[in-house]
């Protein structure tokens, strides 16, 4: 779907960074409940403080059934990936524990763990292959008894690669170790149970695949798992007491939450439900394979990450060419928006051979479309044939 932005048409082409556009009934709630429910979620006893407590349950709800979560209490809201990454990482986390992470994360991961090893914690990162899979037998292998926590990515971000978490949690589950899923490319595009697969701890943002808007995310925490806060403040509850309340989500919670954006979460998840996940993960597999496909026929095209589509996601090299240079060229000539270098995952480069440099990543969504898959082929084409370069511009 191209945009008109300012003086411009804009192909977006950057949806493993943020999914865009929304779907209508995306925008309709947040600006519906900015002007008719903006009151103060769980802070009041009058009517509108309730309707907007609703709201915030109604999202919370809304995500349990999505992940088959079976207490919503245990779903804390976040800002982003990121944040529920850091609450799960120093909630649980102290020195002298043990976990086992892969050398395919996000910085949102690989900084929090160094952090933390800075304090203490040992950290064993699992090599994942060239195309950046890791297998059930690695994990196991790297795991030991003093292993607490396995923490990975469902989803590469850089190369789309999938990592087989419905083998990994079972697993961990029976060694008694917790087991942590990033799902930040994954949430909304492929089937996460969190029973089925035992997962203990599931991050989340809802500005991807889940459709929402940014500023919300989430982290899931099983009963058994007890995490130190991250924050303390005001929660609506227990207001006499020092210190945070114990009951989910209040301990992982506090301060004034983001209603319209968790209405307009809502209706992602309900966007996604009504097409379909399979749907959408099949367009986006299409467009993907297209692409690589016809990046494949082209000279001098380095192409990284699995042969077949899984995650929605392209990276790719020209030879001689900076791919800073490329993603210039494709942006201020063509109106093509991708993201170039590292993507946030240096240890993922350095796994599939593209560190420093990073890659040239193009990460379809479900409103891109084939045509705008061949515009793409043709610009990149146009501009292997040297007939364009960022000087020229
Ligand atoms: C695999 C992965 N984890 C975590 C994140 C961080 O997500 P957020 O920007 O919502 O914090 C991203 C973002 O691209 C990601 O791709």
């Amino acid at each position: 779907m191209s945009f008109e932005s300012g003086e411009k048409t804009v192909i977006y082409f950057d949806n493993a960074a943020t999914s865009f556009p929304k779907p209508e009934s995306v925008y309709r709630a947040q600006d519906h409940i900015s002007r008719t429910c903006c009151a103060n979620p769980g802070r009041g006893g009058h009517y509108l403080a309730h309707q907007a407590a609703k709201i915030v349950l109604s999202a919370r709800l809304d995500l349990a059934r999505f992940f088959n979560i079976s207490d919503c209490a245990q779903v804390a809201f976040s800002f982003n990936a990121t944040e529920a990454i850091n609450v799960a990482l120093f909630g649980l986390l102290q020195p002298g524990d043990r976990v086992v992470t892969t050398s395919m994360e996000h910085n949102a991961v690989v900084r929090p763990l160094h952090e933390l090893q800075q304090r203490g914690v040992e950290v064993v990162k699992v090599q994942a292959d060239r195309q950046g899979r890791v297998t059930v037998e690695d994990i196991k292998q790297a795991c030991s008894v003093s292993t607490q926590l396995v923490v990975l990515s469902h989803c590469s971000n850089v190369t789309g690669t999938l990592q087989p978490i419905g083998e990994i949690g079972p697993w961990c589950r029976q060694q008694g170790i917790t087991f942590m899923v990033d799902a930040a490319q994954s949430a909304g595009v492929f089937p996460i149970d969190v029973e089925a697969m035992a997962i203990d701890l599931l991050a989340a943002p809802g500005h991807k695949s889940l459709m929402g808007p940014q500023g919300v995310g989430f982290l899931y925490v099983d009963e058994k798992i007890h995490l130190k806060p991250l924050k303390y403040g005001g929660t609506g509850t227990f207001s006499s007491q020092l210190t945070q309340p114990e009951q989910m989500p209040e301990h992982l919670e506090c301060g004034t939450l983001n209603t319209p954006a968790l209405a307009a979460l809502s209706a992602g998840i309900h966007f996604v439900e009504q097409v379909g996940m399979a749907a959408i993960c099949q367009h986006e597999q299409e467009l993907t394979n297209r692409l690589r496909n016809g990046l494949s026929l082209l000279d001098n095209v380095t192409l990284y990450g699995p042969v077949e589509a899984e995650g929605g996601v392209v990276s790719f090299n020209i030879d001689k060419r900076d791919p800073a240079e490329v993603g210039f060229l494709l942006d201020h000539h063509y109106g093509i928006g991708t993201r170039v270098g590292l993507h946030c995952s240096p240890d993922a480069h350095r796994t599939i051979g593209s560190f420093p440099q990073g890659t040239i990543r193009i990460s379809p969504g479900y409103f891109n479309t084939q045509e705008e898959v061949d515009c793409l082929l043709t610009a990149i084409t146009e501009i292997i044939g040297d007939s364009l370069s960022a000087a020229s511009v």
